[in-house]
């Protein structure tokens, strides 16, 4: 990584509250900074979890729900597998508005840390990308991805290392 990154996301880490994590995420997809910036950065928390997610998942027609979607990265990803059938929530509305159309046959502006609205077993995978870090998605919203998941679906996420534990 290079040591720019490092900079520029002490800002996020420090954050303490989920409207100020919006709101920094809100300013950051404006004029598709945060897409650049990922570029920049050579990020590649998308690309490798798509990768192994397709090594599992051999069903290209199961309805993957993509938890902190941001600008759509991992849907883009997973498109180039032949997956096809996303679901996207996020915190922040730029970003979300920031996602390719038609990629996601469905986004909805969400705080994960709260009760996910959607009933018991009903997505055939989750993705959850980036999101598992300071002052974001706490752990129990993994309980809430067990919840929605069908039996045998998969659950495939990053946690960054500092709050693993
Ligand atoms: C590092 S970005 C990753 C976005 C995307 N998954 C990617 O890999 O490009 C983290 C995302 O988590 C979202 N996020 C942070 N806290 C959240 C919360 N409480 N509920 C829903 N989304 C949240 C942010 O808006 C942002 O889009």
């Amino acid at each position: 990584m290079a040591q720019k990154d490092v900079g520029n996301k002490i800002p996020i880490y420090k954050l303490k509250t989920t409207d100020e994590v919006m709101k920094y995420y809100d300013e950051w997809g404006d004029k598709d900074k945060y897409n650049k910036d990922m570029v920049d950065w050579n990020y590649t928390g998308p690309k490798e979890t798509a990768e192994i997610f397709n090594k599992y998942e051999k069903n290209k027609d199961t309805l993957i729900f993509d938890a902190g979607c941001g600008t759509g990265l991992v849907g883009m990803e997973l498109k180039k597998y032949s997956f096809k059938n996303f679901h996207g929530a996020d915190l922040s509305q730029t970003l979300i508005d920031t996602v390719p159309k038609d990629l996601y046959q469905k986004l909805v502006k969400v705080d994960l840390n709260k009760p996910i609205e959607v009933e018991e077993n009903f997505y055939g995978g989750v993705m959850c990308v980036g999101t598992f870090t300071f002052g974001h998605v706490k752990p129990n919203a993994l309980d809430e991805f067990i919840r929605i998941t069908k039996p045998g679906g998969l659950i495939c996420f990053t946690i960054n290392e500092g709050i693993h534990e």
